[in-house]
């Protein structure tokens, strides 16, 4: 039986992977809007995965008699300014991701709380993953600066950067 405190803690968590696969799936249509083809197949791909981070939690509180709550859309920006603020607000939301699950496993350990502990580690070896990929990501963006066809060929490849981090099948299942 989960921990009412944990049981709370994870519904957070559900209420931040939601809002996140929300805030990509704007980014998506942004980028989309804009002519960024890549840029956008590769936001609407996170958007899912996103969405896949919310179920999996949403169903462990279920499987361990909990109530997984669902929670309600927020309006997510749809204005960016380029492609490098776009980038830039992925890292620094999935910098924010990786200190909530920080704070996650934190409060199973003072909770005793191990099978949810262990659950999370999923969530923790993601988050490095993710995290390196939107620095990878940043790197690459601070290279080509204002370059028009720098930025042609970042849309281009983007979908070959994820490799060997995601390849759009669901690992949250
Ligand atoms: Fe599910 Fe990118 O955090």
């Amino acid at each position: 039986m989960l921990n009412p405190k944990i049981e709370k803690a994870l519904n957070q968590q559900v209420i931040l992977e939601a809002e996140s696969s929300q805030a990509y799936l704007a980014m998506a249509s942004w980028a989309e809007v804009q002519g960024y083809e890549g840029i956008a197949a590769f936001l609407y791909l996170h958007s899912d995965e996103e969405r896949m981070h919310m179920l999996k939690l949403l169903k462990f509180i279920n499987e361990r008699g909990g109530h997984g709550i669902v929670p309600a859309l927020k309006q997510p920006g749809s204005k960016l300014k380029s492609v490098k603020e776009l980038f830039q607000q992925v890292l620094e939301h999935e910098i924010l991701v990786s200190n909530e699950i920080n704070k996650l496993v934190d409060i199973c350990l003072k909770e005793k709380d191990y099978t949810t502990h262990n659950f999370l580690q999923w969530y923790v070896s993601e988050q490095i993953e993710e995290e390196a990929l939107a620095r990878k990501i940043m790197d690459k963006l601070k290279l080509i600066g204002n370059d028009a066809s720098g930025l042609y060929f970042f849309d281009r490849d983007i979908a070959g950067l994820s490799a060997g981090k995601q390849d759009g099948t669901d690992k949250a299942a």
